[in-house]
């Protein structure tokens, strides 16, 4: 496995390494069994694997965890030498914004996400997924992957960028991954390493919540906005700063009627200072 800081580097190996297909992976570290989970995805599309690793601070709100997101690039690489990564691709931030001055990032350009990143994550991380798709776009130019595989864990996300891959007229195929969790249900995530393991321990109930709601779909309840109050209720009792509790229509997000029969349950919500996000699709 190679690993790489400087596109130069990166640039000169892809062109001498022979492939079919290249695949991008992107991530921003502190990696876990769903971020292998991708790779493994990643190599049954591709036959040569680009897994970067990014922690972007286009994305992230002024009061939030930039500063401290744990960057753990060791570990990271020894995890994805195990699972068969083939490059590691890890810029630093003027690598990837030319006009970063070492304080502030005067990236002026950027990509504007579809309406859909204004609502859920979008309402209450203002400009988040403008930062993701405009990091995305750069590493789609850096990288030129024919295939990018992202999580169904940030649901938002991977519906933010499949709408800018289909406008934009990126030639990339986006494959979406499976939520990788704990025994205990609690989906993996980076954050979760700011839980206490009290904390963690309650954190499963973001997942036993969209179980109920999942539950009651299924046995033909459609008083959505009842189920998310209950749920919505039921956590902040538990000690819980809810964002939201959801649900819509699967990939275009919009209110589901009586009619649907496609649902995503969505939730957000904060324990201490660490928010979580979680969901589960539910069919008919
Ligand atoms: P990051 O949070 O590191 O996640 C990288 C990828 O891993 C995303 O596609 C995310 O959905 C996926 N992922 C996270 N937790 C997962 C889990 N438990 N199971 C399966 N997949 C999981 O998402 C980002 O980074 C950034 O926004 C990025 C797309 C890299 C742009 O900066």
């Amino acid at each position: 496995m190679q690993l790489f800081h400087t596109l130069r580097e990166l640039r000169a190996f892809l062109a001498n390494q022979p492939h079919q297909r290249l695949g991008l992976v992107p991530t921003m570290g502190n990696l876990h069994a769903g971020h292998c989970h991708l790779v493994t995805l990643a190599k049954t599309h591709a036959d040569l694997v680009v897994v970067s690793i990014f922690v972007n601070p286009l994305q992230f709100g002024a009061n939030e965890d930039f500063g401290s997101y744990p960057r753990t690039l060791v570990a990271d690489c020894e995890k994805l030498q195990a699972v068969g990564a083939d490059v590691v691709f890890a810029p630093a931030v003027t690598e990837m914004y030319a006009d970063f001055d070492g304080q502030h990032l005067h990236q002026q350009v950027v990509v504007q996400p579809p309406a859909l990143a204004n609502d859920l994550c979008g309402a209450s991380r203002p400009g988040h997924f403008a930062g993701v798709a405009t990091v995305v776009t750069k590493l789609f130019h850096m990288v030129k992957p024919q295939v990018a595989v992202f999580g169904r864990k940030d649901y938002q996300q991977w519906m933010v960028v499949r709408a800018m891959v289909r406008q934009l007229n990126f030639d990339i195929e986006i494959v979406a991954g499976e939520t990788m969790r704990e025994p205990s249900g609690l989906a993996m995530s980076s954050r979760n390493g700011y839980l206490t393991p009290a904390e963690k321990t309650q954190a499963t109930q973001l997942y036993q919540q969209l179980g109920r709601i999942k539950a009651a779909l299924l046995s033909g309840r459609r008083d959505y906005s009842i189920l998310c109050d209950e749920a919505h209720l039921w956590l902040t009792q538990q000690g819980w700063q809810v964002d939201y509790v959801e649900i819509r229509c699967q990939h275009t997000l919009s209110l589901p009627d009586a009619q649907s029969h496609d649902w995503v349950i969505l939730i957000a919500a904060k324990l201490g200072n660490t928010r979580l996000i979680d969901n589960c699709e539910v069919s008919l």
